[in-house]
């Protein structure tokens, strides 16, 4: 974990083939060590953080990670030029891959402060943010953002969008392929609600092709992401991810050509003791840890008691790595399986 000195960060621009949703609470250090253990391709991205809270809060402990992360982009939310200029200066001073400034997120509590979605009817405002991190980094500058808001929800609007920010220097668009709706929805609805129109962000590759544009929103499967690289750069998927992390094996193998870098998810979860340890020494809460592991054993022989245990637990004090050693005694290893 980088706690004082951020190493430099001198590898090529990361790949966006394939990459892991920012996700507040979820795309946390401990969630993030676990997928790069499954995918060493895979590009990471950090939950939001506010141009507010890096500047005037605990700067080191928002921009906490573990060099074993990268590659791993650092979502921004904010939308002042001088702000977004100084964390993207941060950004690169921690090592980070690529900043990214969120301009899909609903929830109501940023709109008051003109983050996120609310942007995407601002679309001088946004190219403004994004020329000043271009000013203030040589990190790539990307943009995550919706289809449309409610009121400004036409085709046009979203190709205004698009043009003027990639005028400021922005030439990657993540596009959530469905409209935000900012009054009467919460942020999980917004998640739902909206209809997906995948052929939209198809149509923005064929419009301007010289743009990278990664398609989001509603992507489960392995099959479905090769169905979407026929007509987009990249996808990002954000909760089935998080729900079913071993699908993430399968994406050194299956668009970047490499082995997959483990076979077993006890293989998986063992790798990760000594980051747990640490973590345990430097005063984490187990449970802390433990709730983005959930999803490891999902769907396999044991898998509900192994969550069970670590459920049950991982919250009492004083617990430690022998609980999530009791949880993994729950489950059968493949060969345990084959043999009974
Ligand atoms: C719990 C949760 C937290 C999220 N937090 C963020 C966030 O901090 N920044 C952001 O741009 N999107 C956030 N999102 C949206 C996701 O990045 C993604 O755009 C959305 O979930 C759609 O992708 P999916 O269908 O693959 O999950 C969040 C989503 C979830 C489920």
């Amino acid at each position: 974990m980088i706690d004082q000195t951020p190493p430099k960060n001198t590898g090529p621009e990361p790949s966006r083939r394939f990459s892991i949703a920012p996700m507040m609470d979820w795309t946390t250090p401990h969630f993030r060590y676990l997928a790069r253990i499954l995918s060493r391709r895979a590009l990471l991205y950090t939950e939001m953080v506010t141009t507010g809270a890096l500047i005037h809060g605990d700067t080191q402990r928002f921009l906490r990670h573990d060099p074993a992360e990268y590659p791993l982009a650092l979502q921004l939310g904010g939308s002042n030029p001088d702000e977004l200029a100084k964390c993207a200066t941060l950004a690169e001073e921690y090592g980070f891959s690529e900043v990214n400034l969120n301009v899909g997120c609903p929830s109501d509590r940023v709109q008051n402060n003109m983050i996120g979605a609310c942007l995407m009817g601002h679309p001088d405002k946004v190219a403004e943010g994004v020329a000043a991190m271009k000013a203030a980094t040589n990190l790539p500058v990307t943009v995550k953002h919706r289809i449309g808001i409610n009121g400004r929800e036409s085709w046009e609007e979203l190709c205004e969008f698009i043009e003027k920010v990639s005028a400021a220097g922005c030439n990657t668009f993540i596009a959530h392929a469905r409209i935000a709706i900012l009054e009467g929805l919460s942020p999980k609805e917004n998640r739902d609600i909206p209809p997906l129109k995948y052929d939209w962000v198809y149509r923005l590759k064929q419009t301007y092709p010289e743009l990278e544009i990664i398609i989001n929103g509603g992507i489960k499967t392995i099959e479905e992401c090769h169905d979407h690289l026929r007509h987009t750069d990249g996808v990002m998927l954000g909760r089935e991810a998080y729900h079913n992390p071993w699908l993430l094996t399968e994406v050194d193998p299956e668009f970047f050509g490499e082995e997959a870098p483990v076979t077993s998810r006890h293989d998986a979860l063992r790798a990760m003791f000594p980051f747990i340890q640490k973590e345990l020494d430097r005063g984490v809460y187990l449970t802390h840890i433990t709730r983005h592991i959930m999803g490891l054993f999902l769907g396999m022989p044991g898998g509900r008691q192994f969550r069970r245990h670590l459920s049950e637990n991982a919250n009492k004090p004083g617990s430690g790595l022998e609980v999530v050693e009791q949880a993994l005694a729950k489950v059968r290893e493949p060969e345990a399986v084959l043999e009974n």
